[in-house]
């Protein structure tokens, strides 16, 4: 019988500092790598992964934000693409480490966007590696878009995209706080966790919810929650946790009691 499939996104303010350009926290890192290591007996997984530190930042320095302008911009855009090509080595490492088989795939050689959502794939590549029992990974990315030239492509648009494109058992979306909150707990120390979400509570609180204190060019905590939407009215449980604290991403894959939100299928 094949294993269930899991689509992870790890997000970058849990594995890079998102204020401080290029750092990597090594430790987030090593967790989230351990945890999907000891879950591959049960679930194969492809694993979507935040820029962090090595996207926001240079995007916005270069000013890459609303795709092409002028050629005076290709020169960041480069240095940037080969930026992000670092930190997936830094991840690809990490992930070694624990004998988990990670086969990096650029979101750019793949995914085409217009106006900034994903327009066409070519998935035959992340299927067969998933065959293998690898485990796919892509990150956010700068990708090539029909109307804007490049455009940003956040791994939050892209795994809720494969989540639903590859029928995931579930989504599981790893950032650097509990889970989704009534106010941004990072500003308000009374943020109420809310646990139990449905499409209709979700989708009403996505359009009133802020982004991120970090600097941030996909639409955060926000965006997040709107991708995570469109996934579970389709039918696939969504799940958002802590990858800075042991073991919480392993207990939402294995429904075991465990502090996260959760959005449920109408
Ligand atoms: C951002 O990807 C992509 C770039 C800025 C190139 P994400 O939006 O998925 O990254 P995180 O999770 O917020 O760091």
């Amino acid at each position: 019988m094949r294993k269930a499939l899991i689509v992870v996104k790890l997000g970058g303010s849990a594995l890079t500092d998102k204020t401080a350009i290029y750092t990597p926290r090594r430790a987030a890192i090593g967790r989230a790598a351990k945890q999907i290591a000891d879950l591959r007996r049960r679930f194969s997984f492809v694993v979507v992964h935040g820029a962090g530190s090595y996207g926001h930042i240079p995007v916005k320095r270069w000013h890459l934000t609303s795709g092409f302008k002028h050629a005076g911009q290709l020169r960041g855009l480069a240095a940037t693409k080969s930026k992000l090509l670092e930190w997936e080595l830094i991840l690809d490492e990490a992930f070694l480490k624990h004998h988990v088989p990670l086969i990096p795939l650029l979101a750019s050689d793949y995914v085409v966007t217009k106006n900034g959502r994903i327009h066409t794939t070519d998935l035959r590549p992340i299927t067969n590696w998933l065959r293998l029992g690898c485990v796919p990974s892509s990150g956010g990315d700068i990708v090539t878009d029909l109307r804007n030239g490049f455009a940003i492509l956040s791994g939050d648009q892209l795994a809720a995209y494969l989540a639903i494109k590859l029928k995931a058992s579930r989504l599981i979306f790893g950032t650097d706080v509990d889970g989704v909150f009534d106010s941004n707990p990072k500003l308000n120390p009374r943020a109420r966790l809310l646990s139990d979400l449905t499409v209709t509570s979700a989708a009403r609180f996505a359009s009133r919810a802020r982004g991120s204190t970090a600097p941030d060019v996909t639409g955060g905590m926000a965006g997040k929650i709107r991708e995570a939407v469109a996934v579970a009215a389709r039918g696939i449980p969504v799940y958002f946790v802590n990858l800075t604290k042991n073991e919480r991403l392993k207990a939402a894959a294995l429904d075991r009691q465990v502090l996260c939100s959760k959005i449920i299928p109408a």
